[in-house]
């Protein structure tokens, strides 16, 4: 171990002692908190993330209550995080928990890897916060701070510059205070080492010993991988209310948003007379039609472009014509709020209706 590494170390502990943000998740670190938060901080900003992250313990407060809860209220619980495929692997790990592992969180960074939903940084963050194992956590930050610290002049987020990244780190991390290195690199990059061209340098631990800003490349690096075109889907989304009640469908069991809530909606862009004739052929005759606001949801490899319609009816569709099925509920305004788990993709739609005056009938 270097001279060097041992400054880079120190320093980067001790602005994270003068600087460290504070979190729910940091103020109570059991292996289900640090599991939970790091879940769910996946893709997700921390602010984004502190509410729900109360919620889901005030629900289920340790693993064999999660190992125990059902879909609805996960999705539920989970309702505007997305990729909702995170709480289902939750739930399953919970359950390999309580049944091979007594209940206990596996302690080690290859034992946490085999759970569903922890791949290779999450199993070092639980390792290293909750267990204080050595080894480094990989995120996009650690990426970045990487590259800059080290003038990395290829792009990053491939498998050789994890590498590189990984043995980096692993030279530096603290024996004594693993898991607190990395939250102090996790830190440094939400709050110093800023992406998109913007990094505190004047502020920074680092700044003695970073090549990019000794270079002056600080704002052309990293090296980011050419974006993906991401494929444009058009939609559109019906708000079809009867009274105080609003017509929902339950998604498919499988592939995007699967098994969640949503309005129902047509592919394509419906011109208002094309609207009226999904309708007609639905059975459901509508008093009003009236177009909604476009609305745009971004996925990973996926946009949606929606309109809309807002559309009510005079009576409810006659349970003849339209037996009953599971899948589709005309849910009362409380219940969209408090019941159903309806995506973050249809929040412009879902707020318009709960920001409408309700109409007692
Ligand atoms: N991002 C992911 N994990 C984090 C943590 N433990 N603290 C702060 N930001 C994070």
């Amino acid at each position: 171990m270097s001279g060097k590494e041992q400054e880079e170390r120190a320093r980067l502990l001790a602005w994270y002692d003068q600087s460290r943000r504070i979190l729910p998740w940091r103020e109570d670190p059991t292996p289900y908190h640090v599991w939970l938060s790091e879940i769910m901080l996946q893709q997700t900003r921390v602010e984004a993330v502190r509410g729900y992250y109360e919620r889901f313990l005030a629900a289920l407060p340790d693993i064999p209550s999660l190992a125990a809860a059902g879909e609805e209220a996960l999705s539920k619980l989970w309702e505007g995080l997305g990729y909702y495929s995170r709480v289902r692997n939750l739930k399953k790990a919970a359950q390999v928990i309580v049944n091979d592992y007594g209940g206990k969180m596996p302690g080690t960074r290859e034992e946490l890897r085999k759970l569903p939903g922890i791949g290779p940084y999450t199993s070092a963050a639980i390792a290293s916060i909750a267990f204080g194992e050595p080894v480094p956590a990989v995120d996009g930050n650690l990426q970045r701070i990487f590259a800059r610290r080290t003038a990395y002049e290829e792009p990053i987020k491939t498998k050789q510059a994890g590498e590189q990244a990984e043995r980096f780190f692993a030279a530096r991390i603290s024996k004594d205070r693993p898991g607190d290195t990395n939250q102090a690199l996790m830190d440094l990059g939400a709050m110093i080492c800023l992406p998109n061209g913007a990094p505190h340098c004047e502020a920074c631990p680092w700044e003695p010993f970073c090549l990019a800003r000794h270079q002056g490349r600080e704002t052309a690096l990293p090296i980011m991988p050419a974006k993906i075109q991401k494929r444009r889907e058009e939609k559109t989304v019906f708000l079809i209310s009867c009274g105080d009640r609003i017509l929902l469908h339950k998604r498919e069991e499988t592939g995007l948003l699967a098994g969640l809530w949503e309005f129902p909606n047509e592919a394509g862009h419906l011109s208002t007379e094309e609207a009226r004739e999904v309708l007609a052929r639905e059975g459901l005759l509508p008093l009003s039609i009236t177009p909604l606001p476009p609305a745009r949801h971004v996925f990973t490899h996926l946009v949606w472009e929606m309109t809309g319609y807002r559309v009510e009816l005079e009576s409810l569709p006659d349970p003849v014509r339209h037996p009953a099925s599971p899948d589709w509920q005309f849910a009362g305004r409380g219940e969209l709020a408090g019941r159903y788990a309806i995506p973050s993709a249809f929040s412009a739609f879902r707020e318009r209706i709960l920001k409408e005056p309700s109409l007692p009938r």
